[in-house]
């Protein structure tokens, strides 16, 4: 059955739906942002107007009124700042400037006035924890002597052992290696090391400092004088390190520990963080407009990660441990009861996420041999590859269960086509530091970062009128190009637009969940949320749908006919429907 044409009043022998009697809350109030659809915009993937291979500002607000008739409030934009582009925009040499690969200050403008008339907000990607080693301020730091205030506003120690050379402790970067690289002093000496969470070339800021403080309040106010609608915060739990700088024997990268259990740190989640975001969000509450903040806080638990959300900090945070939930009904339901409780406990929503830059897009993660891809490597060419079909039916099965949610959704780019990664991108592209930094042990994130497809008028397939993006499209994109799914009614494209606006005008983003009782066996996992039953069948067989109207299914085949003479309906594997149940 396709998910747009008229469906008909199904009979429905079957059985009225029973809920378990406990309500778990999204949370208080109306604004925008408790019930928002963020689209996230990584701009060297969505759209080049200029032929050199890179998205840029101008090709976003061309296309953005296609992103908007999605029905997305806000659009959550990757870094476009000043940058030598060492790790794709997240290393930024100058936060007041746009890299001139993207475009210019007058381009964001332009976005902003266009993002006005369609009445969609533009949230800026704010990198506060590291710059690149090319910001002027860092360059006035390697240029001054040790102990200087240009070094104090960094992370600079002296390294232990016989002429110190040892780093100064022992943690590990992100993307693998010491996370503490020597510097020649300016006498050609070797000296200090600094520290970098990530590459080499992202030197941590030293938030103990409060001249970093007032730097970043300065560019906050720089960007929501412009319009910005906030901002999306990179890393935030990272800001302050614990003092002395103790050894850690966990990860980093999370090598050691699927999922990013990061509890007990001395990087991550240390208290005087909350202060910065607090002083953050009085500057947002300066400006009309509910402008927001948006945490990218990887810390466990759940319960721990609502502490970036509380009334005076940020007004959201990716729910990274639903994404990394498994195809699993009994898991998902525990995560999710969790998150809603752990948010409503701070009075803030919770937020659902499946795919972004940094993971394996949700089409090829829950089509994968293996479910438990880490997060930060995509598949490659040697890898036992994913099941396409297997992928795309989940996917969009978990995004119609997901949309369902009351709180916050976010949208990764492409996804809404159905968009898997590059799971046989030839290593000689990979631009991810990952790769390198591990020696190639670990590919990285480029397969999820691949060019759109946007129609067949080029051979980068509408991206650019270069032959090829910065990163080369995987075979078989024709068919799933913007163009092609416009007119097809059981489209990805199409199945995102209906569900869309079904979740606004069922206010689903601001209502509660009840979880359904029965679920077959465990195969089965729904919930009533404001007088809309979602399902979605994680089993191997087809279960009974109980009573009601059918709104949406996940595709086209998703529904079948129960045994003859019974005229009600199943719910196929891997498949997810929206119902709307009798009134007593
Ligand atoms: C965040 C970004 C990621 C980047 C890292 C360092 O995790 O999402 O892409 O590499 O921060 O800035």
């Amino acid at each position: 059955m396709s998910q747009t044409e008229e469906l008909p009043a199904i009979p429905q022998p079957a059985a009225p739906a029973r809920f378990e009697e406990a309500t778990h809350a999204s949370s208080g109030g109306t604004q925008w942002w408790r019930r928002s659809v963020i689209y996230q915009i990584y701009p060297r993937s969505f759209r080049d107007t200029t032929g050199n291979g890179i998205g840029d500002l101008r090709g976003i607000t061309t296309e953005l009124h296609q992103i908007a008739s999605l029905g997305v409030d806000a659009i959550w934009l990757s870094p476009f700042f000043a940058s030598p582009q060492k790790d794709a925009g997240y290393d930024v040499s100058d936060y007041r400037a746009v890299d001139p690969l993207f475009g210019t200050l007058g381009d964001f403008d332009e976005l902003i006035a266009e993002a006005n008339r369609l009445e969609v907000k533009i949230l800026v990607d704010i990198v506060p924890n590291h710059c690149s080693d090319q910001h002027a301020l860092f360059r006035e730091a390697l240029a001054s002597p040790a102990g200087s205030a240009a070094r104090e506003m960094f992370i600079f120690r002296d390294g232990l052992g016989d002429g110190g050379q040892l780093p100064p402790n022992n943690w590990q970067s992100h993307f693998g290696g010491s996370a503490w690289t020597r510097i020649h002093e300016p006498d050609g000496t070797e000296g200090q090391y600094y520290l970098h969470l990530f590459d080499s070339s992202q030197p941590d800021f030293n938030w103990d400092n409060p001249a970093v403080g007032d730097e970043f309040a300065s560019v906050l106010r720089f960007w929501l004088d412009r319009g910005a609608g906030g901002f999306r915060v990179d890393v935030a739990h990272a800001l302050v390190k614990a003092s002395g700088l103790p050894d850690w024997h966990g990860r980093a990268d999370g090598a050691d520990t699927p999922g990013y259990p990061f509890a007990d740190a001395p990087m991550f989640g240390q208290p005087a963080v909350h202060e910065v975001f607090r002083r953050w969000r009085a500057i947002c509450e300066e400006y009309p407009g509910e402008r927001v903040l948006c945490a990218e806080a990887n810390v466990h638990p759940i319960e721990a990660m609502a502490d970036w959300v509380r009334p005076d900090e940020m007004h959201q945070s990716f729910n990274f441990p639903f994404l990394h939930t498994d195809w699993d009904a009994a898991a998902l339901k525990a995560i999710i009861t969790r998150s809603l409780k752990a948010f409503d406990a701070v009075g803030a929503p919770s937020t659902w996420v499946l795919s972004n830059h940094d993971v394996p897009r949700h089409a090829t993660r829950l089509g994968a041999p293996s479910p438990a891809l880490r997060p930060g490597d995509g598949l490659g060419p040697g890898d036992a590859q994913p099941d396409p079909v297997l992928g795309l039916a989940r996917a969009r099965a978990a995004t119609l269960f997901m949309l369902g949610l009351p709180g916050g959704a976010y949208l990764y780019q492409g996804e809404e086509l159905g968009l898997g990664d590059h799971t046989e991108l030839p290593h000689e592209y990979r631009q991810d530091p990952t790769y390198a930094r591990t020696d190639g042990e670990r590919l990285g994130r480029d397969g999820c970062r691949v060019p759109l497809p946007w129609n067949d008028s080029t051979r980068s397939l509408g991206f650019s009128d270069a032959d090829t993006g910065w990163l080369p499209q995987p075979e078989g994109w024709e068919s799933l190009t913007r163009q092609a799914q416009e007119s097809d009614p059981d489209s990805t494209l199409n199945l995102y637009r209906k569900a869309l606006e079904l979740r606004g005008s069922h206010h689903l983003g601001l209502g509660n969940l009840n979880w359904l009782e029965d679920t077959i066996g465990g195969q089965l996992l729904g919930f009533g949320n404001s007088g809309v039953l979602v399902l979605l069948n994680l089993g191997s067989t087809p279960v009974d749908v109980p009573a009601g109207e059918v709104l949406l299914a996940s595709s086209a085949t998703a529904l079948g006919a129960a045994p003859a003479g019974t005229g009600s309906l199943v719910l196929n594997p891997d498949a997810a429907l929206w119902l709307r149940p009798p009134t007593a």
